[in-house]
């Protein structure tokens, strides 16, 4: 069996608001398939995110340091146009539970409508992580719960000075 990574450039997309231990898993796996991954990371104001997207980039980088074949990015505007402009064929999604199916889907078969050339590519989150979320992992240390091995150390310093600020 080879066990080169296949020539292909791959993005995956996401609020990151911020990276998770369930993301790094995902980055992890997939970076030993793509040739090049690109995090790419959304400019979603509108959905008033807890961290500035130069923060989530930053922060991003920061825990991503030690892989060499994984860039992260920040992009605005439609996905696939993202995605093409790099030259990735793939975008790279996690998937949960049987909940984020429909979401996942009605994605994938919007931007396979925008890209037919692009395919999205599913993979499946790690058990310990498949209860996960950005959103979960802010409300908990919101009200002064442990994070700890859910996200990284920086991250979760990150979110305590944060949401201590937020009152
Ligand atoms: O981490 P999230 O919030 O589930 O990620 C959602 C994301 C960034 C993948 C999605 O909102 C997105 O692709 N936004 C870009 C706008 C776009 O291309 N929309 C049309 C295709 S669904």
């Amino acid at each position: 069996m080879p066990n080169e990574p296949c020539g292909i450039i791959a993005v995956y997309p996401g609020s990151f608001d911020p990276i998770t231990n369930g993301h790094l898993d995902l980055i992890e796996r997939a970076s030993r398939l793509f040739e090049r991954l690109i995090v790419a990371i959304l400019r979603n104001e509108a959905k008033k995110p807890l961290f500035s997207v130069e923060e989530r980039v930053e922060m991003a980088r920061e825990v991503l340091r030690g892989y060499p074949n994984v860039e992260v990015a920040s992009f605005g505007g439609l996905l696939v146009e993202f995605a093409a402009s790099r030259g990735a064929r793939v975008i790279l999604r996690g998937i949960r539970a049987i909940s984020d199916y429909e979401y996942e889907l009605q994605m994938a078969l919007m931007n396979r409508r925008l890209a037919p050339d692009i395919e999205t590519v599913f993979l499946m989150a790690a058990e310990d992580y498949s209860f996960l979320s950005a959103r979960l992992v802010k409300e908990v240390v919101a009200l002064g719960g442990d994070v700890s091995g859910l996200v990284p150390p920086l991250v979760e310093e990150r979110l305590r000075k944060r949401l201590a600020k937020a009152g």
